[in-house]
């Protein structure tokens, strides 16, 4: 025992509900559904098994999560969009149970896609989880920084800087800012107990993000394509743990 094991218990229950509607729809996720439709089943799956969806009614948002096409980065709102072959769609999901928060994201492809697509989804995938597998007491948050954009600028793509992963627990969005670019052995230290999120948003193309009048939806300023997953992660006495690890195995596209 702990003084954090309460916390990572709930975080635990929190984080498996979001990676399970993952799961869930994954079946879903298929040309002809509309993201609002993804949004309802999603909202439906976590009420149904007592959880909240944290992006309801989050400052302002209207929906339950974030469903962000092809060159939309985040933040990307359900609507009546109707997922076709050659997209590609991230679907964020983000769990509260007993108050405490599961944030996750994977990537879906709908058919063929293109080479550079595929690509592009499997670099951002890799990149979280070699920051992920570095994970300890110890290092810094910028080693966290330098994994993700020395993997991903190396096959040249690039990092968006404007958003970030953060610290989470009770609350959804707290400190620390998880960057996904940065420099080995800067920022604060990581210790044991600490729980964060690490979601890197990579384009094929310039780095440039702007948000449209919606307030909401981010999009690269090039149209060029954007990936991103997420994991919520804790740190332990000596390494680290996934809260929100597929309960199917589902790591990224395609998934069967
Ligand atoms: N799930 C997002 C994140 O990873 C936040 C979404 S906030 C919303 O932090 F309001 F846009 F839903
Ligand atoms: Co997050
Ligand atoms: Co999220």
């Amino acid at each position: 025992m702990n003084n954090y094991s309460e916390k990572f218990k709930k975080m635990r229950i929190a984080g498996k509900l979001a990676s399970q509607t993952l799961d869930m729809l994954t079946d879903y996720v298929k040309p002809g559904i509309s993201t609002e439709k993804i949004d309802q089943l999603s909202y439906e799956f976590i009420n149904d098994n007592g959880g909240y969806s944290a992006p309801l009614y989050y400052r302002g948002f209207e929906k339950s999560l974030c469903a962000s096409l092809n060159h939309v980065v985040c933040h990307g709102i359900p609507s009546d969009r109707i997922l076709d072959e050659g997209d590609a769609v991230n679907i964020d999901v983000t769990a509260i149970v007993n108050e405490y928060h599961g944030d996750t994201s994977r990537m879906f492809t709908i058919g063929d896609i293109s080479i550079k697509a595929k690509n592009l989804i499997d670099a951002t995938y890799e990149s979280m989880m070699k920051a992920i597998k570095i994970l300890k007491p110890g290092i810094k948050l910028g080693d966290i920084g330098y994994e993700i954009q020395s993997y991903v600028e190396d096959k040249g793509f690039s990092v968006v800087k404007d958003f970030c992963g953060h610290g989470i627990s009770n609350v959804f969005h707290e400190p620390p800012n998880v960057l996904h670019y940065g420099k080995k052995n800067t920022g604060i230290e990581l210790k044991p107990g600490m729980t964060f999120t690490i979601e890197p948003m990579i384009n094929a193309g310039k780095f440039d993000v702007k948000v449209l009048n919606d307030g909401w939806t981010a999009v690269t300023k090039d149209k060029s394509l954007s990936a991103q997953f997420e994991h919520t992660v804790g740190i332990t006495e000596d390494s680290y743990e996934i809260f929100t690890e597929s309960v199917k195995d589902y790591r990224k596209p395609p998934y069967n």
